[in-house]
């Protein structure tokens, strides 16, 4: 099939390279020209894993690059996966969305799907299907919209999106459906599972996944707190809950909350979208609060640790929102530096592909080009984002590096028994510290 991608950001270039390694022939659009000239000499804008090897072997084959939405004019469909960024009250801004469904609409020649890969608010499709109306009068039955929203994460996206664990479509008529399921034949043969539903009812499933998964995280951090005041454990409470199968194991880690460019946005946008419907959605705020108790416990332990911050150097090992990624938007670690930072200390931060990015974010993070280089005469070692890495971290050496012997491990990553004797003072999350005797 001839397929178009509007926007090439971590959504839309995954989708591309997939796409064509299903076999279909796509364009791609962008309105940055420098990304698309880097991205046709097959340079990827961000790191994720498996990405470039995808792109070096479909770009100027099945996969081409083009600044003109005229070159879409005959995709069979067209996948929409701009940015919906928050506006100030939380509410998606879907000015790029429209715009770009707009700009679809104005090229079309012949019968035209567009699809909303973006994560958009449930209503979206309707007002979309105006727009189209609107601007090809012409068209009114050869352009539809369909909703077919996306479940991959960062660090793993060219997996779950070339092994799935389920395909979602919404779509309003036969045609639609009928196209939808020629792109994902190779999948449907394969035997994934594939979901038809309603327009409406995809776009909703997708923010109430997104929310229950945040849902599953902040009740864990909630659980942690109570554990630190218990003297319980809260890595063998997931355990238990866990093993109940109508629980499931999956998402109960506590740590340090969760962010990335998803989960934040999305909780946010649900409960606009709820409001907007009439409904008061309170338990999202909760779970949004929650979320931001993890960062408070975090710096309460360092400060609890350290005593006063000011003048303290605290190392920071990861910035980027979880390991896998260099991506630090909505970081609670890079919360973490910033309430450190506010009051008075030295944040001396490392982490192996997000440096950059974090320093453009926080400017007064001071950035170490390793994770020694970080600890040297730290007064504590706050273990944000657990890149696999940093279990092979020499404790020994670290407490010889260091000014004080603490850990906060933020994300219950390293070895707390391994690095009391190493001689450090270890705070975990959601169990009790271990310190040697004083
Ligand atoms: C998330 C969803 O997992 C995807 O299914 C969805 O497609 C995507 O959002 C999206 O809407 O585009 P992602 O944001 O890449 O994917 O990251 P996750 O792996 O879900 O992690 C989100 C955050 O939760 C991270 O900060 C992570 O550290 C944190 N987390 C996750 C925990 O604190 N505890 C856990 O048990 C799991």
């Amino acid at each position: 099939m001839q397929l178009g991608v509007v926007g090439t950001g971590h959504v839309g270039l995954v989708t591309c390279v997939t796409f064509a390694e299903f076999g279909h022939d796509v364009i791609a659009t962008d309105e940055d020209q420098a990304k698309l000239e880097k991205l046709e000499v097959g340079d990827t804008p961000f790191f994720e894993p498996g990405l470039s090897e995808l792109l070096q072997k479909h770009r100027n084959g099945k996969l081409t690059f083009s600044h003109e939405k005229r070159s879409l004019t005959d995709a069979d469909v067209v996948f929409i996966c701009v940015g919906t960024p928050p506006r100030a009250s939380g509410e998606a801004n879907l000015a790029a969305v429209e715009n770009s469904a707009r700009e679809v609409a104005g090229h079309a020649k012949a019968k035209t799907l567009i699809v909303e890969k973006s994560t958009v608010p449930a209503g979206t499709a309707t007002r979309l299907r105006r727009v189209l109306r609107h601007e090809r009068p012409d068209l009114r039955d050869d352009l539809d919209v369909a909703s077919n929203p996306e479940f991959l994460r960062e660090g793993a996206a060219i997996e779950d999106s070339l092994r799935p664990s389920r395909i979602l479509v919404g779509a309003d008529s036969g045609w639609a459906r009928e196209r939808m399921r020629g792109v994902y034949e190779p999948l449907i043969d394969k035997g994934v599972e594939y979901i038809e539903t309603d327009i409406a009812t995809a776009e909703l499933s997708k923010h109430a996944c997104n929310a229950f998964l945040a849902l599953k995280i902040s009740y864990i951090n909630a659980i942690a707190r109570l554990c630190e005041r218990a003297g319980a454990d809260v890595e063998l409470v997931a355990e238990v809950l866990g093993s109940d199968e109508r629980i499931g194991p999956h998402f109960l880690k506590a740590g340090l909350g969760f962010g990335g460019s998803c989960f934040p946005k999305d909780l946010r946008a649900f409960d606009v979208l709820a409001r907007e419907l009439g409904y008061d959605f309170t338990l999202l705020r909760d779970i949004a609060k929650v979320n931001d108790e993890a960062v408070d416990a975090a710096l309460a332990k360092v400060s609890d640790a350290v005593w006063n911050l000011d003048g303290k150097r605290i190392a920071m090992l990861g910035l980027s929102f979880k390991p896998g990624t260099d991506d630090v938007r909505f970081s609670p670690a890079l919360e973490l530096a910033r309430r450190l930072i506010e009051r008075g200390a030295t944040v001396v931060g490392y982490d192996p592909h997000a440096s950059e990015p974090a320093q453009a974010e926080v400017p007064e993070i001071e950035i170490a080009a390793s994770a020694e280089d970080a600890l040297a005469e730290s007064h504590c070692l706050v273990l944000a984002t657990e890149w696999p890495e940093f279990r092979d971290l020499d404790l020994a050496k670290a407490r010889e590096l260091m000014a004080y012997p603490v850990i906060v491990d933020a994300r219950n990553f390293l070895d707390g028994r391994a690095a009391l004797q190493a001689g450090f003072t270890y705070y975990p999350v959601g169990r009790p510290h271990l310190a040697p005797d004083e």
